[in-house]
């Protein structure tokens, strides 16, 4: 798979290669990420509308990854109202075909280049997802820096059986570092 973080990478014609695409989504987007999220069976769904609108609203520090146009992968993010430095990233989605082969990595990547000042990344995790807090762990390897864990929202609070949330914060995060 040849990767690139242009979103208007064109194809090699000899070259049969699927090709990764990454960058902020589009509202045509939402419908696709919607979807994805359903899929993986751990993320809390939002709605249809939600997805939408945050690819309108959030783009600047949202991507969407496409393998051959198809969309495989997401990270929705916003930066914190209180703290522009820091960037929240709140789902991160990679379809279970797609997975493996630095999908997450590469959006992680992408999202922080997208969003210049960021000093700090922000995200939670419950407990049991290995996978993620091994990506949010590699992402702050890569640049050198800490990962901090804490408590953030408790399953009494999240309710309906959910696994608490921790928080795990990234930084401070080099911007020549990527
Ligand atoms: C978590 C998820 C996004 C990872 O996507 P991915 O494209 O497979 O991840 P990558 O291939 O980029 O791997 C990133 C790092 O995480 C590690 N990793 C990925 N999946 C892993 C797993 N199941 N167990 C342990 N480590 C894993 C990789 O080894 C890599 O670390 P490295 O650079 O040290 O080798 C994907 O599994 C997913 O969509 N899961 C369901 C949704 C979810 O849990 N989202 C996160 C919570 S918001």
């Amino acid at each position: 798979m040849a990767m690139t973080a242009a979103t208007s990478e064109i194809a090699d014609p000899s070259n049969d290669e699927p090709v990764l695409t990454v960058g902020p989504p589009t509202v045509e987007d939402g419908v696709a990420m919607w979807r994805l999220a359903g899929e993986t069976g751990v993320l809390d769904v939002n709605s249809r509308y939600s997805y939408l609108i945050w690819c309108r609203d959030f783009a600047a520090t949202s991507v969407v990854a496409k393998l051959d146009g198809e969309v495989v992968g997401f990270i929705t993010g916003y930066r914190r109202p209180d703290a522009p430095n820091v960037l929240l990233v709140w789902q991160v989605a990679v379809g279970a075909a797609a997975r493996g082969r630095g999908v997450a990595g590469t959006m992680l990547d992408r999202v922080f280049a997208q969003a210049p000042g960021v000093a700090f990344m922000e995200t939670t995790v419950t407990p049991d997802n290995e996978a993620s807090i091994a990506m949010f762990t590699a992402f702050a390897r890569r640049n050198s820096t800490e990962i901090h864990r804490s408590d953030l929202f408790s399953a009494d609070l999240l309710g309906d059986g959910h696994e608490p949330e921790n928080l795990y914060r990234i930084g401070p995060i080099p911007s020549e570092g990527i």
